[in-house]
């Protein structure tokens, strides 16, 4: 009779909870609170590109990524072509509005991948995009599997901060580019489901 005691409670005060819950919606802090459930109308969206220049020992001056642990030794061992399992890349990436690492800046991508497979090529990433523009300012948190096999892969938009106040979405990741072992450029495509405005 006694472990019926605290589910008592909750039923008292689960409804309370949901009342509180109901009042809440559709504001959060003064803002309106849009919420799209089809695929094609997201409440925002942009792409931008992701330029990975790994350091490769020499070029200094111009890396953003670096390898912050070596691969196990597994990678190789169940394969004759190195997966790099274990090894994670921490970045401090560049993101433009177009596909030129040259072209304009929109944000920083600031995170890290790890390769997680020891078949085959596959990542797994968590990163903030942050941007500080007249356009933009505030961050985009990112993460998921980086199933590097397929053409496109989605990972999640989990939240975000100041002109991205509470965020949610998806962003479809495609390698645009691939140099060698040093450098990769990544199109994205964000579309935000729900935004706070
Ligand atoms: C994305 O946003 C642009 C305007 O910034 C708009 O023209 C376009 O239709 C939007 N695309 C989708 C899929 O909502
Ligand atoms: C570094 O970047 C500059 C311009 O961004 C480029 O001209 C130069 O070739 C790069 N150096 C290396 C070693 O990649
Ligand atoms: C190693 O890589 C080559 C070229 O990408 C591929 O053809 C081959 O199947 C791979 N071998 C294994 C054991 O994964
Ligand atoms: C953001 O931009 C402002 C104005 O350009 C600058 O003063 C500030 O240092 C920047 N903040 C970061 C974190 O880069």
């Amino acid at each position: 009779m006694q472990g019926l005691m605290p589910t008592c409670k909750l039923i008292t005060v689960i409804p309370a909870i949901l009342l509180l819950l109901g009042l809440m919606t559709g504001v959060a802090h003064g803002r309106r609170r849009l919420v799209s459930s089809h695929d094609g109308e997201p409440c925002l969206n942009m792409t931008v590109y992701y330029h990975d220049i790994l350091y490769d020992g020499t070029n200094t001056a111009n890396a953003t990524a670096a390898a912050a642990t070596q691969p196990t030794l597994l990678s190789r061992s169940v394969s004759i072509n190195d997966t790099y399992f274990g090894e994670i890349v921490v970045f401090n990436d560049v993101v433009t509005a177009a596909p030129a690492l040259a072209s304009a800046p929109v944000a920083r991508a600031e995170g890290f991948y790890f390769y997680d497979r020891k078949e085959a090529l596959s990542a797994w990433f968590a990163f903030s995009l942050v941007f500080n523009s007249t356009a933009h300012r505030g961050t985009l948190n990112l993460m998921g599997a980086d199933l590097m096999a397929e053409k496109t892969r989605d990972i999640s938009v989990v939240g975000g901060t100041g002109d991205f106040f509470m965020a949610r979405g998806v962003a479809t990741l495609r390698t645009d580019t691939f140099q060698g072992l040093y450098y990769f450029r990544l199109q994205m495509d964000i579309k935000l489901y729900e935004c706070y405005v």
